[in-house]
């Protein structure tokens, strides 16, 4: 895109009224934690083996997050590092932080706030998206609608996943599939047309119960009883989300490829979700595609939910197989049930180089918003404290008042 070597991406978008905007990808991050679990490991731990996962998923390890302060928060916040250092893009300057989560830090505060805080985004509106693995392809097309719509120039767009800790140690047929990790996209107004060309959203809740955490919410809170029954737990009816999952690959894809005016023979690149590699390579049987047009990375990473297809994104930019004016298609499937596609145009020139004091320069910032924070949460104790003061001084008028008003009546 040769405006982005203009410098005009996410500059020019409201240079005319009525000119149509796009949406372009124009940074990508990743960061997954350092321990790798085998599948080795994991026939130890339940009754399984190396060649059963790996024939039925394709999965050969995955990253788990086993220090417990690393948190979707803080995979998301450094996926997000990552994707601002590509498209050497200020925190300072975004407009909106969507994170698509699975397993969030808490039910509030949103992970997306901890994630702008952690960045500094001071200027940035932050929530999460909740549509289980289709959540980033859901956030990616509500980024771009709000970009097109004028309604923000820069959103960042997060899948961050710490599944590990919803996962039953115990249970042979969920704790072998999932991972942890998280991935991020920059998206960035433009005049030049390409970026997020279509996307397809879908969702039948009569399927809630096939792929679901049951107890937590507000229709069943915690209690002694949902801990003891392993109810915070993952459960899952893997063979009817199988069924579906076939299925809705497909059609979301040719969906979304119909919506953009093209056809699968256009595709260059599909970035599927990554939850069982024959789920994956059925659905391109299906539309007729050839295996060197799909993206697959689960043999290292499982299944990590929301993170998978930017995770994706972000390798398969590292391996040379996405190149400006490619027509990728980023599809997912999940728990609701859910599925989003989106067909996007590839438009950034890779290879672009930063200036290192720039890094530096940005570094510092993460730093400052470190220390930014620390002084807003002291400032709010403080404050705290002296308006409790306040408030009993104002205790205290009353309270003399009123003593006047009983002494004046006797
Ligand atoms: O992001 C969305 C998340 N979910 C998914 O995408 C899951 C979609 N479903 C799947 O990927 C597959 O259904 C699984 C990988 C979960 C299971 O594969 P499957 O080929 O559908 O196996 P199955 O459920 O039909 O089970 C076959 C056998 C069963 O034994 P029996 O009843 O035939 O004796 C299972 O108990 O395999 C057994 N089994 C295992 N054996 C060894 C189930 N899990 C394991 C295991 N190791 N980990």
């Amino acid at each position: 895109m040769d405006d982005k070597r203009n410098g005009q991406v996410g500059k020019s978008a409201n240079a005319g009224f009525g000119r149509p905007r796009y949406a372009h990808i124009t940074g990508w991050g990743m960061a997954v934690p350092d321990r790798v679990v085998t599948n080795h490991e994991l026939a130890q731990i339940v009754d399984t083996s190396d060649e059963w996962i790996r024939t039925r998923t394709g999965i050969r390890q995955r990253h788990i997050a086993v220090d417990p302060r690393e948190t979707s928060a803080t995979l998301g916040a450094r996926a997000a590092r990552a994707a601002l250092e590509v498209a050497d893009f200020p925190a300072s300057r975004l407009d909106l932080i969507l994170c698509a989560t699975s397993s969030p830090e808490h039910i509030f505060p949103s992970t997306a706030s901890l994630i702008q805080d952690a960045l500094g985004a001071v200027h940035a509106g932050a929530c999460d998206l909740s549509a289980a693995c289709s959540g980033f392809v859901y956030a990616l097309s509500l980024a771009s609608s709000m970009i097109v719509s004028g309604q923000a120039d820069s959103v960042l767009v997060v899948g961050a996943e710490v599944l590990s800790r919803f996962v039953d140690w115990s249970d042979r047929t969920t704790c072998v599939l999932f991972g942890d990790g998280a991935g991020a996209l920059l998206l960035q107004a433009s005049p030049v047309p390409g970026g997020v060309l279509s996307s397809v959203l879908g969702s039948d809740g009569s399927g809630s119960d096939l792929l679901i955490v049951p107890a937590g919410g507000s229709r069943r809170p915690a209690t002694l009883e949902t801990v003891a029954s392993g109810q915070h737990f993952i459960k899952m009816d893997g063979r009817a989300v199988f069924r579906f999952a076939t299925h809705v690959m497909a059609e979301a894809t040719r969906q979304a490829l119909e919506k953009a005016g093209l056809g699968v023979a256009d595709v260059d690149l599909v970035i599927p979700h990554q939850a069982n590699e024959r789920i994956i390579r059925s659905s391109m049987k299906q539309l007729g595609l050839s295996e060197d047009k799909v993206f697959i990375n689960i043999d290292r990473y499982g299944n990590t939910s929301t993170a998978s297809i930017p995770i994706a994104v972000c390798e398969a930019v590292a391996a040379g197989r996405l190149r400006p004016n490619d027509n990728v298609v980023m599809v997912g499937f999940g728990a609701g049930l859910t599925w989003a596609a989106t067909a996007v145009r590839w438009a950034v020139p890779m290879g672009q180089e930063v200036p290192r004091w720039r890094a530096g320069q940005r570094s510092a910032g993460y730093s400052l918003a470190r220390v930014r924070s620390r002084l807003l949460r002291l400032s709010r104790k403080v404050e705290g404290t002296l308006a409790g003061e306040q408030n009993e001084g104002l205790g205290k008028i009353v309270a003399d008042r009123l003593e006047e008003w009983r002494r004046a009546r006797e």
